[in-house]
């Protein structure tokens, strides 16, 4: 892609993310990408979230039918926002049309269904990147390149949280919750993976799996929005506590709960044996990482560092998931080396098949060391 044309992306789901997230940031990128479609069963959503965008994307189509998406030959790649349960389905139809994708996690319902996909995607030497964009943000690129540096010794420990009360009680939720609380959903993919991203994206591969789980609050009341009023079934388990060991004998904890009011606790801790690193707020990609440092060379370097990455780049937008659509847009038009791949993102969904084995049979779930099939990583990208 020239550095003078835009590259043409399609919008696959026009729910809350799009408005939320993903038109904001891909707006101050207007003159690098241009959206050619926004799809939706819902032609109003469909419509309306074309109408937000024309103004920097002449032309935009509002397709109820991802066939008609698929069928524009002027078209690059696509961006799945539709709920969970239905991305395995359109990314693998994107990919056979010979598209690059960029998938909202999970990649797929299972991890055998991700592996497929990526498997189909190195095949055809397209681009399947996943959200969350997690090592996409400049404070995780920085931490990882710290650690790398060994200055302090290696990870041994990390401890992370994702904990509210999920999507019938974000404040202005515009979607339909009830998918969020079924049984292949629930807390652990809607917001677990943000810590299981950070965690193989900083410690690497994990290798064994301990996990409890439990039903704390079995019926919602959703608060805003169209559904406002309707009651929510939790299907599946709303607390789920992991407890992980990692190939190179790292150890971490993880709490993934959509039934916890308020968790004022770190998101992420990672502590090595002469610094720990303290990372709050998962969704602000340009928020402070606090240091504590003890080095007893010499005298003695004892305390805290505070925003001890306030010297690292800033992301264009603060919202997490913008950084995401964003790096898919610079990997497209070969400005940015892809770090969101799908092998990640499989691995990830092995975690929580393996957490959800672990809680069922009440046993330790041993990863074995499986390649992933190499995601298509190129930088640059043909034409189609
Ligand atoms: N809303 C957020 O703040 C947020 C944040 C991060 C990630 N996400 C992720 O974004 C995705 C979408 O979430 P949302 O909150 O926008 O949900 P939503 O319910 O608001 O929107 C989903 C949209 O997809 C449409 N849709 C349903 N089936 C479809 C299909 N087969 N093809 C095309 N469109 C289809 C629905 O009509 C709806 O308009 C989910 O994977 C979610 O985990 C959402």
């Amino acid at each position: 892609v020239s550095g003078e044309s835009r590259v043409n992306l399609a919008l696959v789901g026009c729910g809350d993310v799009v408005h939320r997230s993903y038109l904001p940031a891909l707006a101050t990128a207007r003159d690098k990408v241009r959206i050619a479609a926004c799809c939706d069963p819902d032609p109003v959503r469909a419509e309306q979230t074309a109408r937000a965008c024309e103004s920097w994307s002449a032309g935009v189509q509002a397709p109820q039918d991802l066939d008609a998406v698929l069928e524009d030959s002027q078209l690059s790649g696509i961006f799945n926002l539709a709920p969970a349960p239905a991305h395995e389905t359109i990314s693998q139809a994107a990919l056979h049309a010979g598209l690059h994708v960029y998938s909202e996690k999970p990649l797929a319902s299972t991890p055998e269904g991700a592996l497929a996909l990526a498997g189909l995607a190195a095949g055809r030497d397209r681009l399947l990147l996943c959200a969350p964009a997690i090592m996409a943000a400049p404070r995780f690129r920085w931490l990882k390149q710290v650690l790398e540096t060994g200055q302090f010794g290696p990870a041994t420990l990390a401890i992370g949280r994702y904990a509210n009360l999920g999507p019938a009680a974000l404040l202005g939720y515009q979607g339909d919750p009830s998918v969020h609380y079924s049984a292949n959903v629930g807390p652990l993919i809607d917001q677990g993976v943000y810590v299981l991203h950070a965690m193989t994206g900083l410690l690497g591969e994990v290798r064994q799996i301990q996990a409890l789980g439990a039903q704390a609050i079995p019926c919602r009341r959703v608060r805003y929005g169209p559904h406002a009023s309707n009651n929510v079934a939790v299907e599946g388990c709303d607390h789920i506590l992991l407890q992980l060991g990692f190939e190179n004998g790292a150890l971490a904890q993880v709490l993934s709960s959509f039934a916890v009011p308020a968790s004022p606790g770190p998101a992420l801790e990672v502590h090595t044996a002469r610094a720990s690193f303290i990372l709050d707020d998962w969704q602000h990609a340009n928020a402070p990482v606090d240091v504590y440092l003890d080095d007893q060379h010499g005298g003695g370097v004892q305390g805290w560092l505070r925003a001890a990455n306030q010297g690292c780049e800033k992301a264009v937008v603060d919202d997490l998931v913008g950084v995401g659509a964003l790096h898919f847009v610079a990997v497209m038009r070969g400005e940015e080396a892809p770090l969101l791949s799908s092998a990640d993102a499989c691995q990830v969904l092995q975690i929580v098949g393996a957490a959800r084995r672990s809680i069922r049979d009440g046993i330790t779930v041993e990863l074995p060391s499986a390649p992933v099939p190499s995601p298509s990583a190129r930088a640059a990208v043909r034409e189609r």
